[in-house]
């Protein structure tokens, strides 16, 4: 089975690509690298020591995105191409539509004319928008906050019409809580360009000493602690629900939700504690101002993807920690430039080679 993987080279894409190659799926990338590096896909297939095809293409150029598609003959498409800051969506909304709206239809078009009708889409738990409701179930009613959010809200809604129109199409949309962590390899992990906008890579920043302190946005939540509560999900349990929801599609047609979270949350102020402790390093913080849009607490009701896939969430905030601060403190300053003299390239594709030198990990 091939597997097509947009968005590939970044941070859940990555991780999910690993887990495909250690099934033993054949995998083709496809990413434009505007919010990642080839570097992490050369370390994908030197820890897999598999190897891969990845193409270097923009999701809006619709003929080379097309005729790649239609050579890479996917038997079915995991689509994580996106932009996902949420401020940046709000400064430059048009941005966000066309990149991840009018990239998901040019891409669902492709997939038409290669006869690939079977995908998993990256949804966020941000279409439960400020809903109280908790936990949040796939039937919450779905409400997104600014542009960032409606783009994943509209994408839903174009999939499912989609599903209604032409029952060949058998579709997964996962919404995620909130990713963290990295491999235990320390190899590849989240590496966000210029100030981290999410809690946890802010965290690792602090501790290792690029920047001074956190901002804890907001004491005075009706939480225990009074600071915001999220369910963090280790990324590798949230690789692992894509290779379930993909195995799922085999046998079924239309349109699936699932949530992946843990159904725990966790506050500010115990992320910051565990991340403490686990490194060893002072993490200081002040407690400021709320950050407008934000909710007091958000978590998951995990149930239907494990009654459904068979699907949990198996790592705790502990693991999330370490595997988080092994992949900062062996790449503080991230992936490194990368020597594109170790990809292969002709007219479209990379090849990478399972036959990679990778860093050292002690
Ligand atoms: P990421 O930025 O690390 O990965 C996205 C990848 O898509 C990058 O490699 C980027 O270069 C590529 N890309 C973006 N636009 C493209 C385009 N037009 N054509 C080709 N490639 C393009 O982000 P991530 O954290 O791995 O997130 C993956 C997906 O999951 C995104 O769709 C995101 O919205 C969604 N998601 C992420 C989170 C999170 O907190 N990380 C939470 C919920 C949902
Ligand atoms: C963010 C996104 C959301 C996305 C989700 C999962 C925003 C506004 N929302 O939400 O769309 O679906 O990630 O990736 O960006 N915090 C601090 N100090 C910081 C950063 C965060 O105190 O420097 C707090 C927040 O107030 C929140 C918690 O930490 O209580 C987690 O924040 P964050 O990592 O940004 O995730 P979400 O707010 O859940």
């Amino acid at each position: 089975m091939r597997v097509l993987v947009t968005g590939g080279a970044g941070y859940i894409g990555s991780h999910t690509v690993l887990q495909l190659l250690q099934e033993g799926l054949q995998v083709s990338v496809i990413d434009n690298f505007s919010n990642s590096s080839p570097e992490s896909l050369r370390r994908v297939v030197g820890i897999a020591g598999q190897n891969l095809d990845a193409y270097q293409i923009d999701l809006l150029d619709t003929s080379r995105l097309t005729q790649a598609v239609c050579e890479i003959k996917p038997d079915a498409v995991i689509h994580f191409a996106g932009l996902k800051a949420v401020g940046e969506s709000v400064s430059q909304p048009l941005k966000y539509y066309k990149n991840n709206v009018v990239g998901t239809l040019n891409l669902l078009e492709a997939m038409d004319e290669a006869e690939c009708r079977t995908i998993v889409f990256s949804s966020s738990a941000t279409v439960y928008g400020d809903s109280t409701d908790l936990p949040l179930r796939e039937n919450t009613p779905r409400n997104a906050t600014n542009p960032y959010g409606r783009t994943k809200l509209h994408i839903e809604e174009m999939l499912e019409e989609l599903a209604a129109s032409d029952s060949r199409w058998r579709i997964a949309n996962l919404r995620y809580f909130n990713p963290v962590g990295a491999h235990e390899s320390g190899l590849i992990g989240e590496d966000p360009q210029g100030i981290p906008n999410n809690l946890m890579p802010f965290v690792a920043q602090v501790a290792i000493g690029k920047r001074t302190e956190v901002q804890v946005f907001g004491g005075d939540y009706s939480t225990a602690d009074g600071t915001g509560v999220r369910d963090y999900i280790h990324v590798l349990d949230l690789a692992a629900g894509h290779l379930a929801a993909l195995d799922y599609l085999s046998n079924a047609q239309g349109v699936h939700v699932w949530n992946l979270g843990s159904g725990a949350g966790s506050s500010v102020l115990e992320v910051i504690d565990a991340f403490a402790r686990i490194s060893g390093r002072s993490v200081p913080y002040q407690i400021t101002d709320r950050r407008p849009g934000d909710v007091a607490e958000s978590y998951a009701h995990p149930e239907k993807a494990r009654l459904d896939l068979g699907w949990k969430a198996e790592r705790g905030l502990e693991q999330m920690v370490e595997d988080m601060w092994r992949w900062q403190s062996k790449n503080p300053d991230g992936f490194p430039e990368v020597a594109m003299e170790f990809l292969h390239q002709d007219e479209l594709a990379l090849f990478i080679s399972g036959n990679q030198k990778l860093p050292s990990t002690d």
